[in-house]
Formats: C-alpha cells, sequence, structure tokens
C-alpha cells in the first residue's frame, strides 16, 4: 500500500478536540495523553508519504476558556484573542510531542509564513503557529498556509464528521463523500458566528478554497487516528472532499493528445541536436507519467503536454528556450481550443525547467525533474556508446557537462521520489560502464553515475 503513492505539499489542520478527553477544563483534564500519543503516531505515519507537511493546531478546548471569559463580561474580540493564545500553547506542544520522533521536524512552532519557508528549506515538517490575529480561525489559516505553499491537498481533520452537518454526496464504489463548496459556504452563511464556536469551516476558509486549486478533504478524527497511511496510500480517503466548483477540470480526448505529440516530434525532428532528440522528449513523457501518478494530486495532462513540448523552442536556439517554449505553447494550445487557465498551466510548467531555476509549481517541478533525470537515462548513454562504437565522433565538451549535472542530481531534484529513481539510475549507470566500449565515456558515465552527499 505504501508503494507509490505521494503528496508533493500537504497542510494538515488538526482541530482541537482532537486532543480532547472530554474531561472537563477546571479539572485540569483538558489534553488527553493518550490522545496526543496517538495524534503524534498519525502525523508520523502520513510523513512518511509526504514531501512537504505543514501542521496547523487550533485551540483544544479554547470554548471552554471562552465561555468562562464571556460570562465575566469580555468582548467577541477579546474572546477570539484567548482562542488564539490557545491555539499557540497547543502548537507548541504539538512540537514538543512530535520533535522526539521526527528529525525531519522544524524544532519549533513558526509564527509567520516567512519563517515557515526558511524552515521548509532545511526541514521538511513544520507546526505552524497561529498566524491571526483573533479574526479568523485556524481553519482559514491552514487554508492560507496551503494556498501560499502551493500545497497539493489540504485536510481538515475534526472530531465530527460533515456527513452529519450538511448533506453531503456517497461517490459510487468509494468510501470518500462530497460536498459543494458552494452549497457549504451558503450553509455556513446562515449560521451564527461567535468566537471559539464558528459554523462547521470557517467562511474565510471556505473562501480561499474557491478561489485556489488544491483539493480539500474533511477527515473525522478517529479515521485519521485508525488509518492515516490510507489517506495518502491508493486506498481512497475515509472522509468528505469540498468540491470547488470553480476550479477546471479537464480530461484531453485522444486526438487533441495525438494533435500535439505530432506537431512536437515534428518541431524535435529540425533539430539536429544528439543530445536533444526525440527519444529525449519520449524519454521525459515516460518519467513524468509515472511522477504523475506517484504524486496523486497532480495534474496529469499538464505534465503530459509540458513535457512533450518542453523543448521544442531549441530549434531556435538553446538560450532561453525555456521561456520562450513556454510562451509558444501557451499560444498553441490556445489555437488548438484548449482552456486558457490549461494552457497558462502548461506554459508555467514548461517556463522554468532549466536546472538553474525552480518551478513553483507541482508540476513544474515533475517536468523539471523528469528531464533532470533525463542525464542518468542508461537508454541515453548506451545510444552515446553505440555511436561512438560504429565511428560516429561524440561531442565530449557536452557530454561532460551532462555528466556534471548528472553528478550533482541529488542537490538538483525536487522530489523525494525522483532522489530514489536518481540513486537508482545512478547505481545501473555505474554498472553499466564496464561494458562501455568507450573509455572516454565510460570515464564521463563514472562521474554520472558517483554520488553526492546532500
Ligand atoms: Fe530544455
Ligand atoms: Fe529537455
Amino acid at each position: 500500500m505504501k508503494a507509490d503513492s505521494r503528496i508533493y505539499t500537504l497542510v494538515l489542520k488538526i482541530g482541537g478536540g482532537a486532543m480532547l478527553d472530554g474531561g472537563p477544563i477546571i479539572e485540569g483534564r483538558v489534553i488527553s495523553r493518550e490522545r496526543l500519543c496517538e495524534l503524534v503516531d498519525a502525523c508520523v505515519t502520513v510523513q512518511s508519504y509526504v514531501d512537504r507537511l505543514l501542521i496547523v493546531v487550533g485551540g483544544p478546548g479554547a470554548h471552554l476558556f471562552i465561555g468562562v471569559a464571556r460570562e465575566r463580561g469580555a468582548s467577541e474580540a477579546e474572546c477570539d484573542e484567548l482562542g488564539v493564545s490557545v491555539s499557540e500553547m497547543a502548537s507548541k506542544l504539538i512540537v514538543f510531542a512530535l520533535r522526539r520522533h521526527l528529525v525531519e521536524l522544524y524544532p519549533r512552532a513558526v509564527q509567520s509564513l516567512e519563517e515557515a519557508e526558511v524552515a521548509l528549506c532545511t526541514h521538511r515538517v513544520v507546526v505552524v503557529g497561529p498566524l491571526q490575529n483573533g479574526t479568523t480561525s485556524s481553519d482559514s489559516v491552514a487554508a492560507f498556509v496551503a494556498e501560499h505553499f502551493r500545497a497539493d491537498a489540504l485536510f481538515i481533520v475534526k472530531r465530527w464528521g460533515l456527513a452529519d452537518r450538511v448533506p453531503t454526496t456517497e461517490t459510487p464504489g468509494s468510501v470518500l463523500k462530497s460536498v459543494k463548496l458552494k452549497q457549504l459556504m451558503s450553509i455556513v452563511s446562515e449560521l451564527p458566528e461567535r468566537a471559539g464556536n464558528r459554523p462547521i469551516l470557517d467562511f474565510n476558509c471556505l473562501r480561499i478554497v474557491q478561489r485556489s486549486h488544491f483539493r480539500s478533504f474533511i477527515v473525522d478524527f478517529e479515521e485519521f487516528r485508525r488509518s492515516a497511511g490510507c489517506l495518502i496510500g491508493p486506498a481512497d480517503i475515509r472522509g468528505v472532499e469540498i468540491v470547488n466548483d470553480l476550479a477546471s477540470v479537464w480530461s484531453l480526448a485522444d486526438s487533441q493528445k495525438n494533435a500535439v505529440l505530432w506537431k512536437a516530434k515534428r518541431l524535435m525532428s529540425e533539430l539536429s541536436d544528439p543530445f536533444h532528440d526525440w527519444r529525449h522528449v519520449e524519454r521525459c513523457m515516460c518519467q513524468g507519467e509515472t511522477l504523475a501518478k506517484i504524486y496523486r494530486y497532480s495534474d496529469a495532462e499538464v505534465v503530459f503536454l509540458a513535457t512533450a513540448l518542453h523543448d521544442v523552442e531549441r530549434i531556435h536556439g538553446e538560450q532561453d528556450h525555456e521561456a520562450r517554449g513556454a510562451e509558444w505553447a501557451q499560444n498553441y494550445l490556445k489555437q488548438l481550443g484548449f482552456q486558457e487557465a490549461l494552457c497558462t498551466k502548461v506554459a508555467g510548467a514548461i517556463e522554468l525547467h532549466r536546472w538553474t531555476m525552480m518551478p513553483c509549481g507541482l508540476e513544474g517541478k515533475i517536468v523539471r525533474d523528469a528531464d533532470k533525470l533525463d542525464a542518468l537515462s542508461l537508454d541515453r548513454w548506451m545510444t552515446w556508446d553505440r555511436l561512438s562504437s560504429s565511428g560516429n565522433a561524440l561531442d565530449f565538451g557536452v557530454i561532460e557537462k551532462i555528466a556534471g549535472i548528472a553528478r550533482r542530481l541529488e542537490c538538483l531534484l525536487s522530489l523525494q521520489r525522483s532522489l530514489s529513481i536518481c540513486a537508482t539510475w545512478k547505481a545501473e549507470l555505474l554498472k553499466a560502464t564496464s561494458s562501455f566500449q568507450s573509455r572516454e565515456l565510460a570515464h564521463y558515465g563514472l562521474i554520472a553515475s558517483s554520488i553526492t552527499n546532500i
């Protein structure tokens, strides 16, 4: 089950109620040690399927503090501030509980998006403290973080499911249910809101879900605790998906795909570059498809189009072919009648595929990783060896450059799964070099397959 399914960036919102044992606050039984241990175990399981995990925590028992404060005459704004203080304590508590189990956890709860960005440069798992000033809930903070970091998915873990509060639709053959975002927004907008007691989900959270493109799921705490791994793995998520009515969904017809392939192949054939021929594109497409399947919330159609077209502008020169290719692809796909949003996404995935650049979106990272991994492709090295042994002069200046990139590939790749593919391919290339006819090529093969410590 663990095999080949990952999320690149996941935001996990844990409702404060998940830490409570239900005991009355005045008896000091707010935080349950048992619940906390269960949460830690579930977070440790989830992070093993995720490249980057951001955890946002609600305030356990905040409504109890707020209830007492309200009785003593505190204003709603003051009650909200109190709720934020409880969330802050809870986020620190989660860090203390998690850091003994997770070496990849940033060792403090970050206080700003800027700090979270820095933390993610060195650590895969980051707990985000309350960023809000009291006017928004931790649900909307989680959605805001998901939007900022272009998360593939947002999981909101609650002690209660949505199913008993809003009408949900069963998905045939799946345990996942769904609710339409518009319907949820209309229900939420009718419900009263008070500090510490927001109806179902904060309206701000829903607004962010509406304008963004990440997938959003409400997961019941019991499901999260029992089967955290199933949330990410191929088994369906047991929860409710909030279906964004405004999100673009496309499935391309075979004829559309064939038209793009034919065009890309024809353009690449105009290029007399043995290092960037149609086979290079085919291998990138194949590797892109593999990565898109693994990163389950990536857009496979975008990856298909972007890998097919990523190098076509090489026909007008290597310099800036990425930016020119992005512009060309956007216009070309538009002419073919593809949706504007799809054309923009494909262009974005092509624009920064150079090894010195870093695309923001997941599809761009997939295209770039697939392209860079090709420096280690055994098919490529074997072809060069065959060409060399049949008397063709190889440009060893270019091969030296490619070998140099391959040697440092561990530092250049974006996705965790690409790193394991890189390790396997280096081992295969190393083995193959002993059978190379060309001694010079074997020398560069050894350089390419050497391992960089990161
Ligand atoms: Fe390129
Ligand atoms: Fe390429």
